[in-house]
């Protein structure tokens, strides 16, 4: 369980300690070793939380207070008093066997199919090999990997943005694993895989936008998942809908011990409503490189007095499929950005973005290829 409720007293020198040691390691991680040094941050991050939830001793709250103290120059312009609820619904219930419902009902959302724990397949595939299986007795389906149950009327429409740069080989493996599961779940569904093009640093959050700007030409979707390409759930009950929203789906990653790294996580898997999405003006265009768009995400759901959903134990788990970031610059610039989210958020998201797609369908998902820039996203004062 998470505490409810967290508010800390900050120490401005601890902040500016760690922000030294931050950008130190920083410079060393993009010279010599990509993802090293990041995930030994995160692991340290992790024991904070772990010392905290064991032993709320004081050394693990002033830990805390140190890897918070990252975002902020002088420790006392950011606060951090979020509530986090955990979805407290009472372990939940799912359907009895053998339970019917009709053409004309709306699908439930727990079914007895959705047993839980899953396996994960990692091995490479080919995505023909993926498109053969996965269509056999459905040649009809329609190009982009629209889908819709047909027992039952669809609870939700979601579309899947899914950025990438470099990584094709992730796709099926991705595709392979997550269909079957969205079928059991009785949602609609397609997938919309956004790659970014040129040269400039990995911008995911800007793919996502692009991502669902496109997805709304096809289709009124009301529900958006927010999945990276590599994060493979473990757990079928982790429910795609929108029921919960907005929400963290993937709280408990291999690679971080299956611990939440820190209270405002977002990475990962996330999603929310179409409606909630475009009130926050989505995500920023201006990160650039690896890190901090997830927790300007965060930002923009709280000020638009949100509250984040996430799964119960271990619903939420998830494995990656190899090491994180991989050959990603880290973005340095993150944490001067993320001190003013609230007035960035008016002037940077959907609202200003501009771009020229090129759109193929595939079998089983859109294509998107995107060649971003700063210059397409072009921010006024604020
Ligand atoms: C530091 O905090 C003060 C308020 O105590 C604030 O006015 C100032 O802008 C902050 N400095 C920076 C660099 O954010
Ligand atoms: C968080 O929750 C606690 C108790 O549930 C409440 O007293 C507090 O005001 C809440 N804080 C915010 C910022 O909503
Ligand atoms: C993983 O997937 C491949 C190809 O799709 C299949 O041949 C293999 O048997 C699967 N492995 C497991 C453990 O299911
Ligand atoms: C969020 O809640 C606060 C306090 O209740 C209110 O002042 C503010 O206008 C709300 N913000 C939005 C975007 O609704
Ligand atoms: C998407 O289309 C582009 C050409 O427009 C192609 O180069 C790329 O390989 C395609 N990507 C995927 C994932 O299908």
């Amino acid at each position: 369980m998470m505490p409810t409720h967290l508010r800390f007293r900050r120490r401005s020198f601890l902040g500016l300690l760690f922000l030294f040691s931050l950008s130190t390691s920083a410079l060393y991680f993009i010279y010599s070793a990509p993802g090293i040094v990041n995930e030994y941050v995160f692991m340290v991050q992790a024991r904070g939380i772990q010392l905290r939830e064991n032993v709320r001793n004081i050394g693990s709250q002033v830990l805390e207070q140190v890897v918070r103290g990252a975002y902020s120059v002088n420790g006392t312009d950011y606060a951090y008093d979020f509530n986090v609820s955990e979805s407290e619904a009472p372990p939940t219930t799912y359907l009895p066997e053998g339970f019917t419902y009709l053409p004309s009902q709306v699908c439930p959302e727990r079914l007895l199919s959705m047993k839980g724990k899953l396996e994960v397949n990692m091995s490479e595939v080919s995505l023909e090999e993926v498109e053969k299986s996965l269509l056999e007795g459905e040649p009809n389906r329609t190009p982009g990997g629209f889908w819709k149950p047909k027992d039952c009327l669809p609870r939700w429409k979601v579309a899947i943005l899914v950025p990438f740069r470099n990584r094709h080989e992730h796709l099926p493996i991705l595709l392979r694993h997550l269909v079957p599961v969205l079928q059991r779940q009785r949602l609609q569904f397609a997938f919309y895989f956004v790659e970014q093009g040129g040269t400039e640093p990995f911008n995911r959050a800007m793919l996502f936008n692009v991502g669902f700007k496109e997805a709304m030409k096809d289709l009124d979707w009301d529900c958006l998942v927010f999945h990276d390409v590599d994060h493979l759930m473990e757990n079928d009950r982790n429910y795609y809908g929108c029921a919960d929203m907005p929400r963290h789906f993937a709280v408990k990653l291999d690679k971080y011990s299956y611990m939440l790294p820190y209270t405002e996580f977002f990475g990962g898997v996330s999603g929310m409503t179409v409606k909630q999405f475009k009130k926050i003006n989505g995500f920023p265009n201006a990160f650039w490189g690896w890190g901090g768009e997830d927790d300007d995400l965060w930002n923009r759901v709280r000020y638009a007095n949100y509250t984040v959903s996430r799964p119960h134990g271990e619903q939420g788990r998830y494995r990656s499929i190899s090491r994180h970031h991989r050959g990603e610059v880290q973005f340095l610039g993150r944490y001067s950005l993320l001190r003013h989210s609230k007035e960035r958020q008016k002037v940077d998201g959907l609202l200003n973005l501009n771009y020229s797609p090129l759109v193929s369908r595939r079998p089983l998902y859109t294509n998107i290829t995107v060649r971003l820039s700063r210059e397409l996203a072009p921010v006024g004062d604020y």
